[in-house]
């Protein structure tokens, strides 16, 4: 059959409408409004997805009539997903929400006027006592709070395959750097990958542990508002242990996100791994039950925490169905629902610890007694600028391992970014 050209695109319209209104919902009165939530994540398989899939089973509850629509980009810490969501921002194009980390990450899209003021929302479903008043201070800016919170994760958390320790003789995790370098000595006898890592920004996440261990809480703090010097010896240390570790990991490290350095310990085929507490759900995710896990050597108490938060940004499509699930975030029962799954910890304080797995109840209770200091790798610490300065820094010392060329990028980086 042949359309003329005037009845072909009469036929499309039509249809276009047809597809539009299956998206809306009519409110009686004439007019539709938007059914559909579009979610922005980087959460597409595994735990990630697990914890996603939870908040959304809760959505269903609560949000009925609005429909979730999956908008995730696969690659761990956003490597991918923060790339399409800046070109969506830079078009006018945005997601109704996306997942933003608490603190200098999410003060870019402020300071950029991508996001709402949501401190009408916190009164109105009585947030503003709901969360612990330093993650408060994260989210606001200039008396406003700009997102909710779905969560606290832990960063420095060493990850290990307990048979393939065992089978080198090592029966507890070290504390301090020099023990764990004696037990990564004992897992390359065994002929397995001592420390199993991933591309750049795991290896931040990595340089960041050292940098604790070599520090302390509140100088590494200072590494990131300007009261720390980068060119300290302190640093130099931190940068010569980063440069040992490096010799006992895969040397495809680069070509590795973090759920390929994670598959080394579950086969069997490395010892022990540096990564965010999101590992405990994925592991749980893929059924692996044999793993054991410590702070990393010389952190002591310190928590190094991060927060996913979601957002409402400017000119979303569906802002009414955006605060329907934002809600849904920040009430108790999605909090319970995403993190249960997720490996991290709700960011509520009235959550009862005895509905988690084991992990988080002993992360529970860090999170309350240890200090705490905020991730660059995972956006509290440090502006996207920054972020992505030292992940460069890193991919390139992990090629060239030139530490002298490394401490200056990251001098170069702190006086370009840190305040
Ligand atoms: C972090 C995020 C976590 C987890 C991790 C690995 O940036 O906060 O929730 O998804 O990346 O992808």
């Amino acid at each position: 059959m042949r359309l003329t050209r005037r009845v072909s695109v009469a036929v499309a319209a039509v249809a276009a409408l047809l597809a539009a209104t299956t998206a809306c919902s009519s409110d009686g009165g004439g007019t539709t409004a938007p059914k559909d939530v579009e979610v922005f994540t980087w959460w597409a398989d595994g735990g990630e997805k697990a914890g996603l899939d939870g908040l959304v089973s809760q959505f269903g509850t609560d949000c009925a009539n609005f429909t979730f629509v999956n908008g995730a980009v696969a690659g761990g810490a956003g490597a991918n997903a923060k790339q399409v969501l800046a070109s969506r921002l830079a078009q006018g194009d945005p997601p109704d929400t996306f997942q933003a980390h608490a603190g200098a990450e999410l003060n870019d899209y402020i300071a950029a006027g991508q996001i709402e003021d949501l401190s009408a929302q916190y009164q109105e479903w009585g947030l503003t006592n709901a969360f612990p008043k330093g993650l408060i201070d994260n989210l606001t800016v200039d008396g406003k709070i700009y997102s909710v919170p779905a969560n606290i994760h832990r960063a420095n958390v060493l990850w290990g395959n307990k048979a393939v320790l065992a089978s080198a003789g090592i029966t507890q995790d070290a504390t301090s750097l020099d023990a764990f370098f004696a037990d990564l000595e004992k897992l390359k006898a065994k002929g397995v990958t001592p420390l199993a890592l991933g591309r750049d920004w795991t290896q931040l996440m990595l340089f960041e542990s050292v940098l604790i261990s070599d520090l302390g809480a509140a100088k590494f703090t200072g590494l990131w508002n300007g009261g720390t010097k980068w060119d300290s010896a302190d640093v130099t240390k931190a940068i010569t242990d980063y440069q040992k570790l490096l010799t006992y990991t895969n040397t495809d490290r680069d070509t590795f996100d973090w759920t390929d350095a994670e598959k080394l310990i579950m086969d069997g085929k490395g010892g022990y791994q540096l990564m965010g507490d999101w590992e405990a759900a994925d592991l749980d995710a893929k059924k692996f039950t044999g793993y054991s896990y410590s702070v990393f050597p010389g952190n002591g108490n310190t928590f190094q925490w991060l927060a996913d938060s979601f957002v409402l940004p400017k000119g979303a499509p569906n802002p009414e169905g955006t605060k329907c699930w934002l809600k849904t975030v920040g009430s108790a029962a999605g909090q319970q629902a995403f993190n249960t799954k997720k490996g991290s910890i709700p960011a509520r304080t009235d959550a009862a610890a005895s509905a988690f797995p084991a992990y988080q109840q002993a992360a529970i209770a860090d999170w309350k007694s240890q200090a705490q200091v905020p991730s660059c790798a995972h956006g509290s610490a440090c502006s996207q600028g920054f972020q992505g300065a030292l992940n460069s820094a890193m991919g390139k010392f992990s090629s060239d391992g030139n530490a002298t060329a490394l401490q200056a990028a990251l001098v170069a980086a702190a006086s370009q970014f840190a305040k």
